[in-house]
């Protein structure tokens, strides 16, 4: 259950990011804000979701290396955190830093999705 709801929300977020990102980039700064903002509402929601689930006892019962399930965690964690910081800088219009915060967020994303496709790679036995 945990899996399939995790398969399903992070094509949806990444597509998000792109198409902030590709807004920001072309200076559509309404628009950016708008569907950056439905990006951080999605994730901060189904991290919730995900919470949720796990407290009522849902695992993943992964067999992925330790330090890439590791390395994963600490990338998830610091994600919805950096994501206030975003939106703060973002809406006071303190460029310089939110296109920093921009740069490694991107980066933590992209880790991110590297070993997450790691553990579940693992999960269905394919590595
Ligand atoms: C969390 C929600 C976010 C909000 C509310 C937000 C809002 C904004 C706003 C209002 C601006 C215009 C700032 C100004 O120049 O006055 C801006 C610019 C920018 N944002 Fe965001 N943002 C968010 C997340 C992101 C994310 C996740 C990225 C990474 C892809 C990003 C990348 C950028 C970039 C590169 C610019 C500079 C565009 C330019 O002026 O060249 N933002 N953002």
């Amino acid at each position: 259950m945990l899996l399939y709801i995790i398969e399903a929300v992070i094509p949806v977020l990444t597509f998000q990011l792109v198409w902030a990102g590709k807004l920001a980039w072309r200076q559509e700064k309404e628009r950016h804000k708008k569907v950056a903002a439905i990006h951080a509402a999605s994730l901060w929601g189904s991290y919730l979701l995900v919470w949720i689930l796990i407290m009522f006892g849902q695992t993943l019962q992964g067999n992925a290396p330790r330090w890439i399930v590791d390395t994963h965690l600490v990338i998830i964690y610091i994600i919805p955190a950096l994501l206030i910081f975003m939106m703060a800088t973002g809406l006071r219009g303190a460029r310089k830093a939110h296109m920093a915060l921009a740069g490694v967020y991107v980066l933590l994303w992209g880790a991110a999705l590297v070993t997450g496709a790691m553990i579940f790679l693992a999960h269905r036995g394919y590595i």
